[in-house]
């Protein structure tokens, strides 16, 4: 079954819309990058503050690879918009798929 990793990103309140704007003009490389399965990058609402950016992976090994490659990079390099980093802390949950359902079409 498939890896879950979750990075968790501390997001001042004031930089929220920046960390945003941030995602919209994301690279789009990780959808290419082998064993990647799925991504969101969700908004607390309720319970928790922080921004969790939730990635699905076919194995830990193609995770790893992606985070030590050049898409990880990509990924992260601001796409050159010069904009501050938004986020003031980060750390990364792993989980492991047990059981999944996805809706019938
Ligand atoms: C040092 C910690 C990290 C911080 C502060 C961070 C923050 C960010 C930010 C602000 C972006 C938007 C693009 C940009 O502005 O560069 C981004 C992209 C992304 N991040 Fe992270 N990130 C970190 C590590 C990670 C990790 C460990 C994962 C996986 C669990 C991850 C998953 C992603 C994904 C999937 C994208 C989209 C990349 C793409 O479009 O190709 N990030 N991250």
């Amino acid at each position: 079954m498939s890896v879950v990793k979750i990075n968790v990103l501390t997001v001042p309140a004031e930089a929220r819309e920046r960390l945003e704007d941030r995602f919209a003009n994301r690279a789009g490389a990780v959808e290419s990058s082998d064993g990647f399965e799925w991504f969101e990058l969700l908004r607390p609402v309720e319970g928790i503050d922080s921004y969790l950016v939730y990635t699905r992976w076919r194995s830990e090994e193609d995770f790893q690879a992606w985070q030590d490659g050049q898409d990880f990079a990509r990924g992260h390099s601001g796409g050159g918009s010069g904009m501050a980093p938004a986020a003031t802390g980060s750390h990364v949950w792993t989980f492991e798929v047990v059981t999944q359902a996805a809706a019938k079409s």
